[in-house]
């Protein structure tokens, strides 16, 4: 066997959270259940934002009971403390808080500059902490549809050290627009994981331009903890003009299966479970277009 990488499937949350009609939630756990017989152990499963904002999370309560009886590695999205609290009422373990390095992207998305989301993350963490894994999301990572593409790496770092001091371990280096490149993706990826040494990172990709699968191979191959993908390769944000999909999971796994990585994930498994969700949500879907391999 290859060496491991994990793999995390947010589909459900980022993907269906682009859908533009409603996925009714027993639609989005017959896909969930395609995801787990393919072999995908870590699932970012839902959101626990506020409906008006994204209508197609209303229904996460639902969706995370169900999943909860799934033996998984399940995580949800927060982007606040009533987040926070409606994920402990049903129960979540895991959640990620999401807080954009940049201001502007943080106030489209959240409604709030980033020193107001850090108080609130430190009340999460206050909290939840004994109940939940508290994680950092650090949206528009790598770049902002409003303030363009980040070369230098301190700011993150600052920012990462705003959460790794209140005791966050697990952070994800999120390319919300896609303006990232490889070279990028291993610079800030090595920089991180050599400043905190104690804690797990994962990226999340956006093929805006065609880069996710060599960006996501540039953070594995310069350490990365876990790269998350979507099957189909649905994805976007509502609040970032111009953001498209996320890197597709059976593309991610075609290419480490086929490098010799232990990915525990079935290809042919994974491509038909994209199949059934594309017949799914066809037409329903506004990002780019949906490019599912054929063989
Ligand atoms: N879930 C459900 N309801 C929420 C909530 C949450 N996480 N956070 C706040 N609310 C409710 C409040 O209880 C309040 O309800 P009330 O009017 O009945 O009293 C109402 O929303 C307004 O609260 P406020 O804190 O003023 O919210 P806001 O209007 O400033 O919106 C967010 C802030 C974070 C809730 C909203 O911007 C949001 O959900 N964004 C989602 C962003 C996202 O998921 N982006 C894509 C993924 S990165
Ligand atoms: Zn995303």
């Amino acid at each position: 066997m290859g060496k491991q990488i994990e793999i995390v499937e947010v589909g459900p949350r980022d993907g269906f959270q682009n859908l533009k009609e409603y996925l009714p939630a027993e639609k989005k756990l017959e896909i969930i259940d395609s995801l787990i017989a393919s072999g995908v152990k870590h699932m970012q499963i839902t959101s626990f934002v506020h409906p008006k904002a994204i209508p197609q999370m209303r229904d996460a309560a639902q969706v995370a009971e169900t999943c909860l009886k799934k033996y998984l590695d399940l995580f949800a999205l927060i982007p606040n403390y009533k987040g926070a609290e409606n994920a402990r009422k049903v129960g979540m373990k895991k959640v990620t808080n999401v807080i954009s390095l940049s201001e502007s992207h943080n106030k489209a998305n959240i409604n709030r500059t980033r020193d107001e989301s850090f108080e609130g993350l430190e009340k999460i963490v206050k909290d939840f902490s004994k109940d939940m894994e508290v994680c950092l999301d650090v949206a528009t990572a790598f770049g902002c549809p409003f303030e363009g593409k980040f070369y230098d790496v301190k700011p993150l770092l600052a920012f990462l050290k705003r959460g790794h001091d209140m005791g966050i371990r697990s952070f994800t280096l999120c390319d919300t627009v896609g303006l990232a490149d490889p070279k990028q993706v291993r610079e800030f990826v090595k920089a991180s994981l050599e400043e905190f040494p104690d804690s797990h990172f994962e990226v999340h990709i956006h093929d805006t331009r065609g880069m996710g699968l060599v960006n996501t191979l540039a953070a594995v191959e310069a350490g990365i903890g876990g790269v998350q993908s979507t099957l189909g390769g649905l994805g976007g944000c509502p609040f970032a003009p111009g953001a498209s999909g996320n890197t597709a999971t059976e593309d991610l796994v075609l290419m480490f299966n086929e490098m010799g990585y232990d990915t525990g994930i079935d290809f042919a498994k994974i491509l038909a479970a994209a199949k059934k969700e594309h017949a799914e949500v066809e037409g329903n879907y506004s990002g780019h277009n949906l490019n599912i391999q054929n063989n």
